[in-house]
């Protein structure tokens, strides 16, 4: 949550900051500000999104190679100009830029304001920036001594960025808990929360650790020290990321874009995975651990949102093939209620940003406890692939629409793998079955294809349906996670109202909501529990309900009792999820679309989730 990004170098800086936070919009959208200096630091700030910062400077002064740029998810302080950064500190000798929450500042801000130091702003980070004057004007010390000192009386995660009028060709960073890359260019150095703001300029990035602190000179050897004071030396890595997988490429949207590229996003994730020909499936990341997982008396997977969602796809599939017991957990629960962990345990993390602070802390609680903690996660270099012991690397490529699509169905891909492979070695499934099971792998991306022209149909469901207050989505089986997720993505871009349910539980009490004005969303795809599921969309249809119904292909018994339905091919019950959640996609999309909600950026939302 919130963007950062800063420049040195010989270039002008504030249109490399600009285009940054275009890149960085998807962390918070509630204000945005730019720094420079030339002389003086130079603030220009403002609520809203970037491109009314960038209204909002049109004619001033924009020069200087030097500057920074925020982007900011409101935390402390309600999203208005005054709490936008960057903040200045008192003298304005000092500016910073902050993703994170410093949880002491109440106390540091008694103690400031007692030293005779007067606020501006609600928030937290600006505390920051006047401790630091604080101790660089008492003390005596360099600019990254007071930054070093002060970062050692903190408590809570941040990612700063220091500008000094006294140091007019230094930038210091610094993380704890919250992302920040280095791009190291010729003469010039790039910071920013994640590598989109500098694939353009150079693929040479350093992944900063927790603790550390950066001095970035113009003209000088990159220098990282440690909050403790310990010199450590940089770890230059080279970055792969395209640039043109970064924009919207004659989409209308980030989210749609992203939606008609799962096809690719599928079969990249089990490219050099599943080989058919030879019958295996290879998982390079986490093979020092497959005896280990073979031998597992439990999983235990924690993540949240629609990756939780993948979870519990991942435990249906654990159990059923690998025959595993599997507990799916809310990393925000995980962490805070005294789970039983034992050295035995496995715990997957899953995380399509690999930044979210609730699935960190809880990957950290189960190492601490002795468990062996893998992640399945789609970006390189992220904490949450650092933190885990190993993994699989989704490769859905960058997710920038802030509603996750294409990463869930990689998640639920590197799942399957992971599944079908444990239960192999275990022979839990035969031979012959795997065989087959492998064969209709393959066929996935093209049955997503297919699912993908029904685009009109959906669409012309979504007109019927945009202006409802309520929807309900029902599953069973494989398909309740699908329920979920299809609910999920409806309410956080269209702003209607949607639950998931089980399909069976909603006679325990939502069945008192159906009337005829109710849309009930019923995932019906043959196999497992279809008959039931029947009988569910009959008790529906009693009480007026209006059924959307998701089936397979010539499905005339479901075809009679829906008032609509999509047709999507047919596959295995347990890869089902990876079809059925396509329209579901589709239809929050143009229902959001219709509503003229803002649909790569919906409020209130962030994509990466970087405070608990
Ligand atoms: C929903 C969505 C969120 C994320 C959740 C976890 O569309 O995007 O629910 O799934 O914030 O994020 P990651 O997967 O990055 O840990």
């Amino acid at each position: 949550m919130c963007g950062i990004v800063a420049y040195i170098g010989p270039r002008e800086a504030y249109p490399i900051l600009i285009k940054g936070l275009h890149r960085l919009e998807y962390r918070g959208y509630d204000s945005a500000g730019v720094c420079l200096l030339h002389d003086e630091l130079q603030i220009y700030k403002c609520k809203g999104k970037v491109s009314e910062l960038e209204l909002f400077i049109d004619g001033q002064d924009t020069s200087g190679t030097i500057g920074m740029a925020h982007t900011r998810w409101a935390t402390h302080g309600e999203p208005n100009q005054v709490n936008a950064h960057p903040h200045y500190s008192m003298n304005k000798s000092l500016a910073i830029i902050h993703n994170g929450i410093i949880e002491n500042y109440g106390t540091l801000r008694s103690e400031l304001i007692n030293r005779g130091y007067v606020f501006t702003s609600e928030t937290d980070t600006e505390v920051l920036i006047h401790l630091i004057e604080d101790i660089k004007e008492n003390e005596k010390v360099e600019l990254e001594e007071a930054v070093r000192i002060a970062l050692n009386q903190v408590i809570g995660a941040y990612a700063i960025v220091v500008l000094s009028k006294e140091n007019p060709d230094m930038i210091i960073a610094a993380r704890k808990g919250s992302p920040m890359v280095i791009g190291i260019g010729k003469d010039e150095f790039f910071v920013a929360s994640d590598a989109t703001p500098i694939v353009e300029y150079t693929n040479n990035v350093v992944f900063m650790n927790d603790e550390e602190i950066a001095i970035i000179e113009r003209n000088k050897e990159l220098i990282i020290k440690t909050i403790r004071n310990k010199t450590t030396t940089p770890y230059i890595q080279k970055l792969e990321l395209s640039l043109t997988s970064l924009e919207k490429g004659g989409f209308d949207h980030f989210m749609l874009k992203e939606i008609y590229e799962q096809p690719r996003s599928i079969r990249d994730s089990m490219r050099g995975r599943l080989h058919l020909e030879q019958g295996i499936i290879s998982l390079g990341g986490i093979r020092e651990y497959e005896q280990k997982l073979i031998n597992a008396r439990r999983i235990i997977i924690t993540a949240c949102g629609t990756s939780w969602h993948a979870g519990l796809v991942g435990e249906y599939l654990l159990e059923d093939l690998a025959r595993i017991p599997v507990e799916v957990e809310y990393s925000s629960e995980f962490r805070y209620r005294n789970p039983i962990i034992s050295e035995e345990d496995i715990v997957i993390a899953i995380s399509q940003s690999g930044e979210t602070a609730d699935t960190l802390a809880a990957i950290e609680l189960a190492k601490s406890k002795g468990a062996t903690v893998l992640g399945i996660c789609n970006v390189v270099g992220s904490s949450i692939a650092r933190a885990t012991h190993a993994g699989i690397f989704t490769h859905a490529g960058p997710e920038i629409g802030v509603a996750s699509t294409k990463a869930f169905t990689a998640q639920v891909i590197v799942l399957t793998l992971m599944a079908l492979k444990i239960a192999m070695k275990k022979g839990t499934i035969t031979q012959s079955r795997f065989f087959q099971i492998l064969s209709e792998l393959e066929t996935i991306p093209e049955k997503v294809e297919l699912t993908l022209k029904k685009n009109d149909e959906v669409k012309a469901i979504a007109k019927i349906y945009k202006d409802v207050r309520n929807f309900i989505y029902l599953g069973r089986g494989y398909n309740f996670p699908v329920a979920l997720e299809g609910a999920l993505k409806l309410k956080e871009i269209s702003y209607i109202h949607a639950e998931g349910y089980p399909a069976a539980e909603m006679k325990h009490g939502p069945i008192a909501l159906i009337d005829a004005q109710m849309p009930v969303v019923v995932i019906a795809t043959r196999r497992g529990t279809y008959e039931k599921v029947i009988s569910n969309i009959q008790e529906v249809r009693a009480r007026k309900g209006k059924i959307i119904a998701i089936i397979n292909e010539g499905d005339e018994a479901v075809k009679k009792l829906a008032d609509h339905f999509i047709e999507i091919p047919e596959t295995e019950e347990f890869l089902v999820p990876l079809i059925a959640t396509i329209p579901l996609q589709l239809l929050s999309y143009h229902i959001a679309v219709m509503r003229r909600c803002n649909v790569d950026q919906p409020r209130n939302l962030a994509k990466s989730v970087t405070v608990e």
